[in-house]
């Protein structure tokens, strides 16, 4: 196949006129304001409440309040650049839309089918902590989930009577996907109306955490702010605060899947950048002042091994009703996150059938919901799958990779895009640029870098599957290659 044809990039021009294209369309409903909400929705979650005390305990200590500063950073640069493409191209698609556009089919394919490791690994992800705190919520309760039915075939369970075993399905984490799944079918508006009401009460326990936490606060829980490093590269010290910021790093994901929703967006010049860069920021703050309330509450080494350091921190003050409200906005909370990575999922997907790259059938958008429900209801299968059967507590770092690439192509993207085709409108511009786009790629290079080398071991492996079918399929049923005449 000729070369030119890997490299073929989608006019700009050609991207918005197809968003208007008949039974092909969404829906424009969302204004800022909701867009904020679906960038906080996706991004508050999994990562805040169960990965600070873990990042704390073994890699930085109080120092975690620094790498949550890193990885903002790490993801503001992203963020400039995701504003800009989305601003620039408001369509459905997000990193893939703009990869078509900037650096051509194959590394078009590649990032969308690296996002199916961000959103549908990482909604199975969450789905599966989803199901672990309503199991516990539950039992407070006086309801108990048979153990079996809420765990994979591969994890070991400890059953009623006292003995071990095996679990046979994670039926919660299968019925939450199922639900939102549905949700989403039914239409964007609703949903999204939903994730309001939701994004509402998680910020409020979150900053109900922050609030009554800071009164309990012992100071000298934060000597030392940066523990010494042991002479092994990631635990305390500044390798540390890097190898954290990278595990930390999934807690900021979601607010790139504002992007996703460009095509939902009555106004996406504006409220394309307002939406990630707003949801980001709100999100920033409310991370450090929680992780110093919890660094400041638990003294870092007692948090070693605590799957709920939350609970923990919330006990050394005399607000015990906050256990509960806590465990009902954390699972708020999961849930959202899930919401909007099923909804960037399912988009991205349209947007790669549209163009022929996957079977047009998932192009297809419902007559009356306006919504590709056929690529909701493929992975609301994939990710059910995902999460009910496969043991997924490894897969939070695929998740993480995923991302990263795919930011470090956006940061590429934006700064390629400024030179093939300067004069192209853009309502929003990345300051400095290439200077910010560099930084980006910096940045999230060196969470990447933090990250274990199984992990980077299964993105290759991944990333040659896609490749596989890239070359069987895609390239053969490309709209472009078929408008140019075959390859
Ligand atoms: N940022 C999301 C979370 O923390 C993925 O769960």
């Amino acid at each position: 196949m000729p070369t030119v044809t890997l490299l073929q990039r989608k006019p700009v021009s050609e991207l918005i006129s197809a968003t208007e294209e008949g039974s092909h369309s969404l829906r424009r409903s969302l204004g800022a304001l909701s867009l904020v909400a679906l960038g906080i929705g996706a991004i508050i979650g999994a990562g805040l409440f169960s990965l600070t005390g873990i990042a704390a305990a073994e890699n930085a200590g109080p120092a975690v309040v620094i790498s949550f500063v890193i990885a903002a950073i790490g993801c503001a640069f992203a963020g400039m650049c995701y504003s800009e493409l989305a601003s620039m191209i408001p369509v459905a698609g997000s990193a893939y839309t703009y990869a078509y556009a900037t650096m051509g089919e194959l590394v078009a394919w590649i990032i969308g089918w690296d996002l199916v490791l961000e959103y549908a690994v990482g909604a199975g992800t969450v789905a599966v902590s989803w199901s672990r705190y309503v199991v516990s919520l539950l039992a407070g309760w006086g309801i108990f989930i048979p153990a079996g039915l809420a765990a994979s075939p591969f994890e070991l369970v400890q059953y009623g009577d006292g003995t071990q075993g095996v679990g046979l399905v994670n039926l919660p984490a299968i019925f939450v996907l199922v639900v939102i799944s549905l949700l989403l079918m039914r239409g964007v508006r609703e949903s999204s109306f939903v994730n309001g009401v939701i994004v509402v009460i998680k910020v409020i326990v979150v900053l109900a955490v922050i609030i009554c936490g800071a009164f309990y606060v012992n100071p000298s829980n934060y000597h030392p702010f940066i523990p010494p490093n042991t002479g092994q590269f990631g635990e305390y010290g500044w390798s540390g605060i890097m190898r954290a910021a990278g595990t930390i790093f999934f807690a900021y994901i979601g607010f790139d899947a504002v992007s996703t929703a460009a095509q939902e967006a009555r106004r996406p010049d504006r409220d394309m950048p307002i939406g990630i860069l707003g949801s980001l920021l709100i999100c920033t703050v409310l991370y450090v002042a929680f992780a110093l309330v919890l660094t400041g509450l638990v003294y870092y080494g007692q948090m070693r091994g605590d799957a709920a350091p939350v609970a923990t921190a919330i006990d050394r003050t005399p607000f015990a009703w906050l256990q509960v409200a806590v465990k009902l906005g954390i699972i708020c909370g999961f849930t959202t996150v899930i919401l909007v990575m099923l909804l960037g999922q399912s988009r991205v997907f349209y947007s790669m059938a549209r163009d022929g790259l996957l079977p047009t059938t998932f192009a297809r958008v419902h007559p009356v919901w306006r919504t590709p429900y056929l690529s909701n209801l493929v992975f609301m299968v994939f990710t059910g799958a995902l999460a009910g059967f496969i043991p997924i507590s490894q897969l939070g770092h695929m998740t993480s990779i995923g991302t990263l690439l795919a930011f470090v192509i956006v940061c590429a993207g934006v700064a390629l895009l400024r030179r093939i085709d300067p004069s192209a409108p853009r309502s929003y511009r990345t300051p400095l640029v290439p200077v910010v786009p560099a930084l980006g790629i910096i940045v999230c290079l060196a969470m990447m870098i933090s990250l274990d080398r199984a992990t980077w071991v299964r993105l290759v492996v991944w990333l040659a599957i896609g490749l596989g079918i890239f070359f069987l399929y895609s390239r053969r049923h490309s709209r472009l290659t078929l408008a140019a005449g075959g390859d």
